[in-house]
Formats: structure tokens, sequence, C-alpha cells
């Protein structure tokens, strides 16, 4: 069978809100259910995971292309984030999209914009903590990219799990009615979680960074056998990062797995948090942690 490759496989673009909101419309009409994707570009196989079950669901999928200027700090690397366009489109092309919108800087945050939304909390710890602010721009772009688009899913991913809890904390409390779904986090066959900051490292970074996911093993693997001791496999687990070279440990934590808050003893499900630095660049992972079901306290 011959395949074809046609333009029909290039998405729609949209750069102003108006139009979004006519393609919506339009959808709706047909009786399409509205499937979301948001991204910063850059994309790898993780956002086209997120595309695709968008696709396997929704009627109609909008994948969001827009590099957030809010949720960077003074210090960060907005301006040398990576901005592969024609790639970029072609991958939310052949991933399924229907719509890309791809706004700029000014349709966002028009000269003078002072609205900005907090997420009590959860804003302020582990990322949130190092970040300050990062997690406000991640609630304020993701609050305005859901009133523009009205979805009825949005999809997002595991890799980023504290991001993820935020927004479906402020999606309840703030009644967005769109449902948040949460993607399995995609890997390397090696262990490292892909993420568009990956294209900064070094073969030796590279190498380093993959002790973020060998402590998440470790682990795991521990509380799969039934350790219930968080506090000892915590020290386990920073001990794995401590002694890798060019690694500067962030933190690495097993907490509640939805308030994000420390555990004084094992629970039957819990998140495990880690994060890095390698170079310049930050890496973060988790791992859900399941103690098997006939442990004893
Ligand atoms: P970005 O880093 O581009 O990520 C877009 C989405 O892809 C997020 O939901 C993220 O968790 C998901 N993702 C990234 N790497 C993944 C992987 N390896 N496997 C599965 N999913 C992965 O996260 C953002 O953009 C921004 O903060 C955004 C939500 C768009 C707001 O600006």
């Amino acid at each position: 069978m011959s395949k074809v490759v046609s333009q029909e496989s290039s998405p729609r673009v949209a750069d102003s809100v108006a139009e979004v909101r006519a393609a919506v419309h339009t959808a709706r009409q047909s009786g399409l259910k509205i499937g979301f994707v948001p991204t910063m570009g850059a994309l790898h196989v993780g956002h086209v995971s997120l595309i695709e079950q968008a696709r396997a669901e929704c009627g109609y999928v909008i994948v969001s292309i827009f590099v957030n200027p809010t949720q960077f700090g003074p210090n960060e690397d907005f301006n040398r984030y990576p901005r592969p366009r024609e790639m970029d489109l072609r991958i939310c092309g052949d991933a399924g999209a229907d719509l890309v919108f791809y706004p700029s800087v000014e349709t966002m945050y028009p000269a003078g914009h002072r609205t900005f939304v907090e997420v009590g909390g959860l804003s302020d710890i582990l990322e949130g903590a190092i970040r300050p602010g990062h997690f406000r721009g991640v609630a304020t772009v993701v609050t305005k990219l859901f009133n523009i688009v009205q979805a009825d899913r949005a999809y997002f991913g595991q890799k980023d799990y504290q991001q993820q809890t935020l927004i479906r904390v402020m999606t309840r409390e703030l009644d967005l009615p769109t449902e948040v779904i949460t993607c399995e986090t995609i890997r390397d066959p090696d262990g490292l979680a892909l993420s568009s900051r990956n294209a900064y490292l070094s073969p030796a970074e590279r190498q380093s960074g993959l002790s973020l996911s060998r402590a998440l093993r470790l682990a795991d693997q521990r509380v799969a056998s039934g350790d219930r001791d968080v506090a000892q496999i915590q020290s386990a687990m920073r001990q794995e990062m401590e002694q890798t070279s060019g690694l500067k440990l962030d933190y690495a934590v097993i907490v509640h797995h939805e308030s994000l808050t420390p555990l004084s003893e094992a629970e039957p499900t819990m998140v495990a948090l880690v994060a890095a630095r390698v170079g310049t660049t930050r890496l973060i992972d988790n791992m859900i942690l399941r103690l098997p079901s006939n442990t004893k306290s």
C-alpha cells in the first residue's frame, strides 16, 4: 500500500483568540467533543502521546504552542527556549491535531496585563520554592487557555506532577468546565524522561541525568517489596543522586500523592518527586509508589 503524504496532515494554525473561538464553535455545532493539549512547543514523543490520546478520545483536537513568559524566572531560559515552529506544526499534523493555537506574547498578555491566578500552598512548595512565581505563571496561562478553548478535556503529562496536581485543584476550585486528564510519562529506553530541555544536555550531562530515574526505580522497588520506611527510602534516593558526579540535587522526596505534603508514615499510594541541576539544566521526574496490598503497618 502506498503511503500518501499530503497537505491534509498539516493542521490549521490560528494566532488570534477570535479564530480559535470560531473554530471551536463550528466543531461544537457539528457535535464534536473538544480535546486540548497545551504545550510550549519543542515537541517530542511525550507531547505526541498527549495529542494522540486527545485524538483517540475527542472529535476535534486543539494544541496550543506558547512559550509563556510569566512562568519563567528572570534568570531562566525564556530567551533560549527552543522554538522550532515548522517542525512543531508538522508534528502536530502528523499526530492528528485539527488546530494549532500559536499566539504571540502580545495576544496573550496585551500591555498592562495585571490579572494573575494563584493556587495557595501548592504554588510555594517543591518546584515552587525553587522557582518563585513559576506556578503563578502556569496557573494564569492555563486559566486563560482554558477560557479561550473551552475544551471538554485537556491533557497533561504526569512528567510535571506538581503542575498537573495544581491544575486539577485550580480547575475544581474555579469551576472551569474542562476535565483534566493526566497521561503517563514517556521515557527514553535508558529511563530518562523526555523533556524539551534534554536538548541542552551534553552526552556526559545526559549520563548524569539518568540518576533521577535510577533514584525513582530504587524507591519503587523498595516500596513494591513492602518497605514502609519512607525516611530511609528518601535518604537512599538522595544518596543515589548525591553520589552522581555533575549533578546537584534540589530535592528527592516521597509525599502524599494529592496534597504533596510530607508523610509521617507510608500510605498505600505515594509519589516520589525528584529534581536536580545538571550543568545549567534543571531536570525533574517522579514516580507513583504503591505498597503491596498485603503489607501490615
Ligand atoms: P511543556 O513543557 O511543553 O509540556 C506540555 C505538556 O507535555 C505538559 O502537560 C507536560 O507534562 C507534558 N510532557 C512533557 N514531557 C512529557 C513526557 N516525557 N511524557 C509525557 N508528557 C510529557 O508544561 C508546559 O509545557 C507548560 O507549563 C504549560 C502547561 C503548556 C503552560 O505553559
